[in-house]
């Protein structure tokens, strides 16, 4: 059975009732779970002794225009699946509970959170900062598992772990995808038939940038341009940006260096938002095998 804590107070009973030399694993999510997040609790469960997930849709991370309100929340279905994947402990709090009235303290993480998402949702970060760090207070876990598919996200939580010295080690889990390439999100439920027909052209786009860069092309514009086009073939994908980063810095990059690049992606398909991404590194290339 998941035991389930739903305040704060709750919580902290239960953490302090676990032995001292337990490594606690945590996976805070929003809940409306699927195989991606059901991924991370399985390497929780094998990379830690005590497994706890968080459902909490974060009200601070949402803009006003954005899908707060029919963000999808199934809790039965949740709950179901927490328990098939062994998870202990869900902590389910309340927005009052998370944001008393009269909270005042945010996080800003001022180098990652910029560009991309940071510049299409202003405040989007600041909002998952300031939640996952509260969490990170609440819950005190040894590490916390997050989806690479949110790439920005965890550069983010990775520096403010490391800037403001949280005890916490921050582990990725690989992006989960459909047979067809589109990689899991709660918000692919959003999608209408057509949508979800064009949705794969945003890996494609992805995958064809990285056949030219493992065949020797690197720079920057090149490779946006190409997985643009690849998009070009629906008109019902728009994008909002397709770019090369530094994986880390997530700061711009003319061509793909020693340190590898990130190829990010958010477009529309009606009115969901998607995002993806994938990882060029240098050591998959030809003369790097050889
Ligand atoms: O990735 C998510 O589901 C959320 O951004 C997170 C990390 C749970 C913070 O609300």
């Amino acid at each position: 059975m998941t035991l389930i804590l739903k305040d704060k107070a709750a919580l902290r009973a239960w953490r302090s009732s676990l032995p001292a030399e337990v490594k606690l694993g945590f996976v805070p999510t929003m809940g409306a779970l699927h195989a991606g997040h059901i991924s991370l609790m399985e390497q929780a469960r094998a990379g830690s002794d005590r497994v706890i997930a968080s459902i909490f849709v974060n009200p601070l991370q949402f803009g006003a225009n954005e899908d707060l309100s029919r963000y999808p929340r199934p809790l039965e279905a949740d709950l179901a699946k927490l328990e098939a994947a062994g998870v202990e402990a869900l902590f389910l709090p309340s927005v009052d509970d998370m944001y008393p009235p009269g909270s005042s303290t945010f996080v800003d993480e001022s180098m990652a959170s910029l560009p991309l998402c940071g510049a299409e949702r202003p405040g989007h970060f600041r909002g998952v900062a300031t939640v996952v760090l509260k969490l990170f207070n609440l819950v005190q876990p040894q590490i916390a598992w997050f989806g690479q598919k949110d790439a920005q996200q965890c550069a983010v939580i990775e520096r403010m772990v490391r800037d403001l010295d949280v005890p916490v080690e921050i582990r990725r889990g690989a992006i989960v995808r459909e047979a067809d390439g589109l990689a899991l999100s709660s918000r692919n439920v959003y999608l209408s038939a057509e949508d979800r027909a064009a949705a794969p052209l945003i890996y494609q786009s992805l995958k064809a940038a990285e056949a030219a860069y493992l065949a020797g092309e690197t720079e920057a514009e090149k490779l946006s341009a190409l997985g643009l086009s690849v998009l070009a073939r629906s008109d019902r994908l728009v994008p909002q940006y397709w770019e090369l980063r530094d994986p880390e810095s997530l700061g711009t990059i003319a061509r793909v260096g020693p340190g590898g690049a990130l190829l990010a992606i958010a477009a529309f398909l009606g009115k969901t938002r998607l995002i993806d991404n994938l990882l060029l590194l240098p050591d998959r290339r030809p003369e790097a095998i050889s």
